[in-house]
């Protein structure tokens, strides 16, 4: 038995077991003798009283005579009288030794019940409290004599899964914080052991979190110029921030990687933060705005140059030859035409850039686009000797806007035209699915490689630029067809084979979303 109640009962119940036993020790011990001395007083009061009617009988005895009659009145109780009530006194003893007993161990019972129980209860519960359990109460009973302690202990408790509750909640806050930061985290501590990550961390350099939990941060395979930041980091004990080109899974990831010396209660040192934030698109947005700034001085310079060299030439006397004055007035309206589709393409370009750029919705015909988009560069298919193979039976009407599509379909059917040998075809087809309307270009052209495929859609952005340019396009017909796709929640795709032909396939929604 643990509990204080069961070590008082049982304390208690040997403590007057041992007493009771040897009460009936002593009092089995005495009872024969006193047995004995009883009879023999009763023979000898009995003596007396026959010695008297004796001597009333004028009858003398002798002192001899009465030891006699003493005797034989004494052993008239014989050796099993005695036995019998020797039993007798026995049982009795023992029942009331064992009342004694009963009675006895059921007042230590209530007794230390009242007294003992609650102290029970309330270790039982501090004991709870200790394995954190903060839910246990203990009994408060007014009546009871530890009333008092059963509150305090309650109070305690309450306080306590109060505390518990707050740091669950600043715990629970603290790893929604760290995990939904949108940026790579990772804690190491003083001995170089990673001791958090983030899932932004492990999804970049696709670990898995059990991977790199508690282990050297040198050993997980983390990019050496990384490692050699941490290090920085540890070694001049405070904090730096760095732009770092990193190779994860054989990209290259512009980082802006932050760390810090994260400093304990009393100014202990308890390791280092290394939080990383992934600016690779950044880093490239940053590249292209550079790189359109770059194209488009370069793109005008050159009609810009060729209009100013032909007309000092002129200026210079050579308008005085007719032939040349023609010939040369003849490049600089084409340099100058070239310049207004330049600026007439960026233009549009900016305005479909806009924040805000909405097409104006409305049920269109597909096929109808098609034929229109054909119709109008058909010009530059005849010069080309050149030919449309066409798949469109039926209609197919989508959500979207007239002009915009047919702008969509003359540049990649100008494209295919352009970047295709003569006497080849050009395939336009269109299908639908539930929930789209497909048209598909192809040509037999001389086709790209896939590398050059992401990049055919930014601004400027030329395969060949000395024979795109002399094909007299700017680089910008499919930015402005990824943007209107883009405002029509379409998706356009690119297959394409160098040598063999080139794929666009446009998907247009059928309904837009409301
Ligand atoms: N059908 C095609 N076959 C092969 N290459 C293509 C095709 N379509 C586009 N390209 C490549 O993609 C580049 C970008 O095309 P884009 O239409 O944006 O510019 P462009 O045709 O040079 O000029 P423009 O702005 O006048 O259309 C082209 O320069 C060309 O190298
Ligand atoms: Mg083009």
């Amino acid at each position: 038995m643990k509990s204080l109640q069961g070590k008082l009962v049982m304390a208690f119940t040997l403590l007057v077991g041992s007493i009771l036993a040897g009460l009936g020790i002593i009092l089995s011990q005495l009872f024969p003798v006193y047995v004995e001395e009883s009879v023999r007083s009763n023979a000898v009061g009995k003596i007396d009283e026959i010695s008297l009617i004796v001597e009333q009988s004028n009858i003398t005895l002798t002192g001899d005579q009465k030891d006699e009659i003493t005797d034989v009145l004494s052993n008239d109780r014989s050796g099993s009288d005695f036995y019998d009530i020797r039993q007798q006194l026995w049982k009795v003893l023992l029942i009331v030794l064992l009342s004694a007993f009963a009675i006895t161990i059921m007042l230590s019972y209530r007794l230390t019940k009242r007294y003992a129980q609650p102290i029970d209860n309330v270790t039982e519960v501090a004991i709870e409290l200790a394995k954190g359990n903060f839910r246990a109460r203990a009994y408060e009973d007014d009546s009871s004599t530890t009333a008092q302690l059963s509150t305090s202990i309650n109070v305690l408790a309450r306080n306590l899964q109060e505390l518990f509750k707050v740091r669950e909640m600043e715990k629970e806050r603290l790893k929604t914080l760290i995990e939904n930061m949108g940026s790579a985290l990772m804690m190491i501590d003083r001995d170089g052991q990673i001791s958090i990550v983030n899932k932004p961390f492990v999804d970049q350099f696709d670990f898995s979190a059990e991977e790199v939990q508690n282990q050297l941060f040198k050993s997980v395979g983390l990019p050496e110029e990384l490692k050699k930041f941490i290090d920085y980091v540890f070694l001049m004990e405070s904090s730096s921030r760095k732009q770092l080109t990193l190779e994860i899974q054989q990209e290259l990831h512009h980082m802006e990687v932050y760390g810090a010396p994260v400093i304990g209660e009393h100014g202990r040192w308890l390791g280092v933060v290394i939080v990383m934030h992934d600016i690779s698109d950044l880093v490239r947005l940053e590249q292209i705005r550079k790189d359109f700034v770059a194209n488009v001085s370069h793109e005008l310079r050159t009609p810009i140059t060729s209009i100013k060299g032909f007309s000092e030439t002129l200026i210079d006397g050579a308008m005085k030859d007719e032939k040349t004055l023609l010939s040369f007035l003849e490049i600089i309206y084409k340099e100058s035409n070239r310049l207004q589709m330049l600026i007439e393409d960026l233009l549009e370009l900016s305005k479909i850039e806009q924040h805000g750029f909405s097409v104006a919705f409305s049920k269109t015909n597909l096929r109808e686009v098609m034929l229109r988009a054909a119709e109008m560069t058909s010009p530059r298919l005849d010069g080309k000797n050149m030919m449309f193979v066409s798949n469109m039976e039926r209609d197919v009407v989508v959500d979207g806007d007239m002009n915009r599509l047919i702008q969509v379909v003359m540049n990649l059917l100008t494209n295919a035209i352009t970047y295709s040998p003569e006497n080849t075809s050009v395939h336009l087809s269109l299908h639908e699915s539930d929930t789209h309307g497909i048209i598909i270009i192809r040509d037999e052209g001389i086709g790209m490689d896939k590398k050059e495929i992401p990049r055919i859609f930014e601004r400027f952005y030329r395969i060949d630029r000395a024979r795109s340019r002399n094909s007299g396009g700017t680089g910008l017909g499919l930015a402005i067809v990824k943007h209107l796709i883009d405002a029509h929640n379409g998706r356009i795709f690119v297959e394409s084979e160098p040598g063999i032909g080139t794929q666009f396939k446009i998907l247009i929604p059928k309904k837009q979303a409301t």
